[in-house]
């Protein structure tokens, strides 16, 4: 059922609705020889589901997580191997988004180890931070940025303007390179007006909002711009509310909160879908050989975004401010 944008009870049903309904399944397609990179697989979340069922299909997986040792590193690893046919994930790297330089250590060391070569980019990585809204001011990063603006948009622009030139070349030689921006039905919390005039005061589910509507335009902007010339698709998705570290990692919870996630969480299967659920949408938009590019995505079908997110002046002005601030940082 195509996502209507609509209040929180409107929402609540749509997600109930979609529960109690037939999950969909990405189809399986033969990945062998591709290359991806899935950027937030620490396990327990989507894209940790979508990296294994990758590496099980056959594509080079590579992965990131931004704060894990290297002892999880290496379990992740191990695990996504034995998800394989082979040992055919290159490895895992840490990337913060928020953090330009490492960024452009993630990219430079990805363009080494995979010899330049890049079929698929899942935007995967996100934040929400206080879940329970208790924020009274905006929290930024180190270099100045709302904290979700920072990692889930502008961390994102960041990365996709450093591997373009492989997903370029990919395009060029398969006919089928791709950037997969996963979002949230949540960006109908965002607007355009906000994109370039951001209020002082916003709180994180507006902020979180504001971001994956930025996704949307990205996906859209790339797709414009790349599609065509360079067989570069572009697509953005909402995966379904999932229980995942996101939905139970909460930051600074008091502790009756703490005492009753515990006791609810096992409940989590009845009243939201498991990251393996999750992951079906992004999959489907990473490998379905009839993807159309250019659109949001739900339950491994197209779907409406808001109206803003159709805005294409919005999306070219978003795009051209974002690369000035890419060029900004000496980069291009
Ligand atoms: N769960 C849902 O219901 C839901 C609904 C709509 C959309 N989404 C979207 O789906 C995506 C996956 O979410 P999830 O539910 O799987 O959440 P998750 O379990 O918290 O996974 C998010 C991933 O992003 C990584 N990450 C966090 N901060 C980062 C940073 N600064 N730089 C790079 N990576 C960073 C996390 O690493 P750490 O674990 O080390 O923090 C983790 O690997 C997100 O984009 C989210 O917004 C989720």
């Amino acid at each position: 059922m195509p996502y209507r944008p609509g209040s929180a009870v409107s929402k609540a049903f749509h997600h109930l609705v979609e529960l109690c309904s037939r999950k969909p399944m990405a189809e399986r397609v033969d990945m062998s020889g591709r290359k991806v990179i899935v950027t937030g697989a620490t396990p327990g979340s989507i894209g940790y589901q979508v990296a294994r069922t990758l590496a099980a299909w056959g594509a080079d997986v590579a992965v990131t997580c931004p704060r894990n040792g290297k002892a999880a590193r290496e379990t992740l690893l191990r695990e996504l191997r034995d998800a394989g046919h082979r040992s055919n994930c290159i490895e895992a790297l840490r990337l913060d988004l928020a953090d330009a330089r490492s960024v452009t250590d993630f990219a430079a060391w990805y363009r080494e180890v995979s010899d330049g070569r890049l079929d698929v980019l899942i935007n995967n990585a996100g934040i929400l931070r206080d879940v329970l809204w208790r924020w009274r001011e905006q929290r930024l990063s180190a270099d100045g940025f709302e904290i979700h603006w920072r990692t889930n948009y502008l961390g994102t622009f960041h990365l996709t303007r450093l591997l373009l030139p492989m997903l370029l070349e990919s395009g060029r030689r398969s006919g089928d390179a791709r950037v997969i921006n996963v979002s949230s039905h949540q960006h109908d919390k965002g607007s355009n007006d906000r994109l370039f005039a951001p209020p002082d005061r916003l709180d994180s589910w507006t902020a979180y909002g504001q971001s994956k509507l930025a996704l949307i335009h990205h996906a859209f902007e790339l797709h414009r711009r790349y599609a065509a010339d360079g067989n570069l698709r572009s697509a953005a998705l909402h995966p379904g509310s999932a229980y995942s570290n996101m939905t139970f990692g909460w930051q600074d919870e008091p502790r009756w909160l703490r005492r009753t996630k515990r006791l609810v969480t096992p409940l989590a299967p009845l009243i939201l879908l498991t990251p393996e659920q999750a992951a079906q949408t992004t999959i489907h938009c990473a490998t379905d050989l009839h993807l159309e590019g250019g659109h949001y995505h739900e339950r491994c079908a197209k779907a409406e975004p808001i109206r803003d997110a159709r805005d294409e002046a919005a999306s070219r002005r978003l795009w051209e401010e974002s690369d000035r601030w890419f060029r900004s940082l000496g980069q291009r």
